[in-house]
């Protein structure tokens, strides 16, 4: 495996070279993507915003979950100080040197690391993007990757996941008492209500300006599979989502909220009461866009089906369960990033 990862290694190593040395030229063809106006861009400004101090959340959240599966989240209770002090320990990743980046780089079957996003293996053509993911510490990365700062950085990050678990775990719940579920009615292991061992993956993306923008993706479309995941995007725009029957609608970043995400899994939970949202990244000639993305999953053995309180005679499951987190995410590799159908489409 030392080899497979020299070898992966070398492979991103040149890719990153090549493009770092075409950043200012002109697109190679192995990043043009022509299925990229399939649908048409639109503008909206009516994905809608949350705020979570509004007496009414509950109910536009869940409303939100039903109608687009994606939503901006407003008074969400995550210092901006922090907010910005982990956007820009994530510039200050991307902007080393390639070469130091690499020692970090993500070694085959593994999640954590430096490279290209997870889905890129599944697809021939290349994305504009690069990121670094952690799961777990990232005290390992860090002392590599900064080895005077790594503590300062390992402080950042450790405090901004905590933050933004217990975010996610209330977001969870919140969607789920939206439906009329409690915790009570939720089976997985562990005390009520202890998320203790719930899994995470966490994510920075970096999209560098780019000199064809209007040719290529930063990331193709896809679903998140987790419970619930949260974006940080800056305040450069770029994510869009897929609204069935329209098109693609740009998230105008509003200041200071976060992007709320319905994943695969809680549209398996809700039984499709909510569905995951479908999103993709454009990039941008002059700007690099960067985003912090919390993928926030159920402890891993968990096995995820339908919840009772939502299957009935006129309701029957829509999905077959799934194992566990790790399972699902296997098989919807095979599925090129989009969701388990339901059996609705079987
Ligand atoms: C993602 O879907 O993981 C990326 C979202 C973003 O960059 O805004
Ligand atoms: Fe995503």
């Amino acid at each position: 495996s030392n080899i497979e990862k020299k070898i992966s290694e070398k492979m991103i190593n040149s890719e990153v070279i090549e493009r770092e040395a075409n950043i200012r030229r002109e697109l190679p063809d192995s990043y043009a993507w022509t299925t990229l106006n399939e649908h048409p861009s639109l503008e909206s400004d009516s994905v809608p915003v949350v705020d979570l101090n509004d007496p009414n959340s509950l109910q536009l959240l869940g409303h939100a979950c039903k109608t687009w599966g994606v939503f901006q989240l407003t008074n969400h209770g995550i210092p901006q100080s922090l907010v910005h002090a982990m956007e820009s320990a994530a510039r200050s990743l991307f902007s080393l040197p390639a070469q130091q980046k690499l020692k970090v780089a993500r070694s085959p079957g593994q999640i954590s690391g430096y490279g290209f996003h997870l889905i890129a293996a599944f697809w021939d053509k290349q994305q504009w993007s690069e990121c670094f993911t952690i799961v777990g510490s990232p005290l390992e990365h860090y002392a590599q990757l900064w080895p005077q700062d790594y503590t300062k950085f390992c402080c950042i990050t450790e405090e901004f996941e905590r933050e933004i678990k217990r975010l996610a775990s209330r977001l969870v719940w919140l969607m789920l008492a939206s439906l009329g579920i409690s915790k009570d009615d939720v089976e997985w292991d562990g005390p009520k209500g202890d998320d203790q061992n719930a899994s995470a993956v966490f994510q920075f993306n970096s999209y560098p300006s780019c000199p064809d923008p209007d040719r290529t993706l930063g990331l193709v479309p896809h679903t998140d599979s987790s419970l619930v995941s949260i974006v940080h995007q800056s305040n450069i725009d770029g994510l869009q989502v897929f609204r069935e029957g329209t098109g693609w609608f740009t998230i105008q970043p509003v200041p200071g909220a976060l992007v709320i995400n319905v994943g695969d899994l809680m549209s398996i939970l809700s039984n499709g009461l909510y569905s995951s949202v479908l999103h993709r990244v454009l990039v941008k000639r002059a700007q690099h866009r960067i985003s912090l993305v919390y993928h926030y999953g159920p402890p891993a053995a968990v096995k995820i089906a339908p919840l009772a309180k939502l299957v009935g005679p006129s309701h029957p499951p829509l999905y077959p369960p799934v194992t566990n987190w790790n399972e699902y995410i296997s098989t919807k590799a095979k599925l090129k990033g989009k969701a388990l159908p339901s059996l609705r489409l079987y």
